[in-house]
């Protein structure tokens, strides 16, 4: 066993040759970025249309078929988390088995849809890109799915074997340092994975990290959407439905606004009966009657308050001049019923400006801290860069291309 993976090793490292030299890339996808694969034996379900039971697994994330009406009462009530606030961790609903495939491999991240289609196309532009200067998919490319649905706290496995990844994507190119390009929350496990990294360990496996709109410091649409839910933009999708579905996912509470980031004096959402900042979160989501939600923000508040540089040479590449949700604010005698005014900022239209540029503080901070001492810190804004489409922006592809070449 060992034998034969030694060998497959060695046929790795002669066909990175090919690859020029240039440093071998991990692909972290954010939030929804990953394929997910389901497997169904229930004994109740909410809806007499809902399967309850499949034939071995099938793709159940971005499945335009499943994201119908009605048939998505059926997908949220097979996606959504249970909280369990003794173990302090969700799980799948009873009878609901979800796991997520091609680790690995860059497919897995390059589509969302593993049939290709063109809404599910995900960081396959910058992969192409990538080819053609030399790279090659499943050697010097490789990919990090993992269950966007939980935070770090509930992804412990995935930073182990990234570890592993990083080493192995190393040794096979002829022992060359790793880029990590993570997008949005995948940037954001780049840095907690670092992090947790000594700086030995980084220096000598990890390249750089190049964040692509990523939240260092969380977003208020974290808020909005456990206010009123998101309809993923172009989708025909209802954004009171999609929410029963997004409210139960930890991964929301740790993307929730970051106090290294907003003042406790901000009002992040307003009523005529009383101003929210996010010394009242617990008092909002009890308000909201989403007392889950309060639990797990207490999680992961840890991982917002580890907001310190992750030691590598990073680039963060990110949108402006987007109006970006700031504060809710209701109409007078709405309460949290009603549907909010979204009062907006500057941003890529899903993360506000100071999340995105949240890395130029370690810039500045640089010098006086022993942990990025001498580390190279680049911003590159791009305005009109909207989140998601920033993915298939010429002006990252030829950044990433160029950065790459160093
Ligand atoms: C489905 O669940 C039932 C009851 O929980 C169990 O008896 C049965 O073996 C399960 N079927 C499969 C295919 O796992
Ligand atoms: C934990 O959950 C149970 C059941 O939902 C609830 O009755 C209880 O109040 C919760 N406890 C805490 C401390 O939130
Ligand atoms: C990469 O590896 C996966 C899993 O082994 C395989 O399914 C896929 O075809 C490979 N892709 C390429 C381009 O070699
Ligand atoms: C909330 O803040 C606004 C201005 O930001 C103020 O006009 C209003 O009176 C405040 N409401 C309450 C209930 O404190
Ligand atoms: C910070 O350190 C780097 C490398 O050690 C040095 O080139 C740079 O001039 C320093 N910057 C400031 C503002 O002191």
């Amino acid at each position: 066993m060992c034998r034969i993976s030694l060998v497959i090793l060695f046929i790795y490292s002669l066909l990175a040759q090919y690859s020029a030299g240039f440093s071998p890339v991990i692909l972290i996808p954010g939030d929804g970025g990953s394929q997910l694969e389901a497997k169904l034996n229930r004994s109740a379900s909410t809806h007499y249309i809902c399967e309850k039971t499949s034939n071995g697994y099938f793709n159940i994330w971005l499945n335009l078929e499943l994201l119908v009406p009605f048939v998505i009462d059926c997908w949220v009530d097979n996606t959504k988390l249970v909280y369990d606030n003794k173990t302090r961790t969700t799980s799948n609903p009873e009878g609901v088995d979800i796991r997520v495939p091609g680790w690995g491999t860059p497919e897995a991240v390059e589509w969302i849809s593993p049939t290709h289609q063109k809404a599910g196309s995900y960081f396959s532009t910058i992969a192409d890109a990538l080819v053609k200067m030399g790279y090659q998919r499943n050697v010097s490319i490789r990919g990090a799915p993992y269950d966007f649905r939980k935070a770090p706290n509930e992804n412990v496995e995935f930073f182990v074997k990234l570890k592993t990844l990083a080493e192995e994507t190393y040794k096979m190119n002829n022992n060359t340092p790793v880029t990590i390009i993570g997008h949005s929350m995948g940037g954001a496990m780049a840095q907690h994975f670092l992090r947790l990294q000594t700086q030995a360990w980084k220096d000598q496996y990890i390249r750089r990290l190049i964040g692509i709109s990523t939240p260092w410091g969380g977003a208020v649409k974290a808020l909005k959407v456990f206010a009123i839910g998101d309809d993923l933009g172009a989708l025909m999708l209802r954004e009171s439905t999609m929410r029963a579905q997004q409210v139960t996912c930890p991964s929301l509470a740790w993307l929730l606004p970051s106090r290294a980031l907003w003042k406790p004096t901000e009002v992040l959402v307003t009523t005529d009966k009383y101003n929210y900042t996010l010394n009242d979160l617990q008092r909002l989501f009890l308000d909201m009657n989403l007392p889950a939600a309060w639990e797990m923000r207490k999680d992961v508040e840890r991982f917002q308050d580890d907001f310190a540089a992750p030691g590598v040479e990073l680039h963060c590449v990110y949108g402006t001049d987007i109006p970006t949700v700031e504060q809710l604010s209701y109409k007078p005698g709405t309460w949290l019923d009603g549907y909010p005014t979204l009062v907006k900022g500057d941003g890529d239209g899903t993360v506000n400006l100071r999340s995105l540029s949240a890395c130029l503080h370690w810039k500045k901070r640089r010098n006086r801290t022993t942990l990025n001492k001498g580390k190279v810190i680049k911003a590159l804004p791009l305005s009109k860069a909207e989140h998601l489409q920033i993915l298939h922006d010429q002006r990252v592809i030829d950044y990433i291309t160029t950065v790459m070449k160093n």
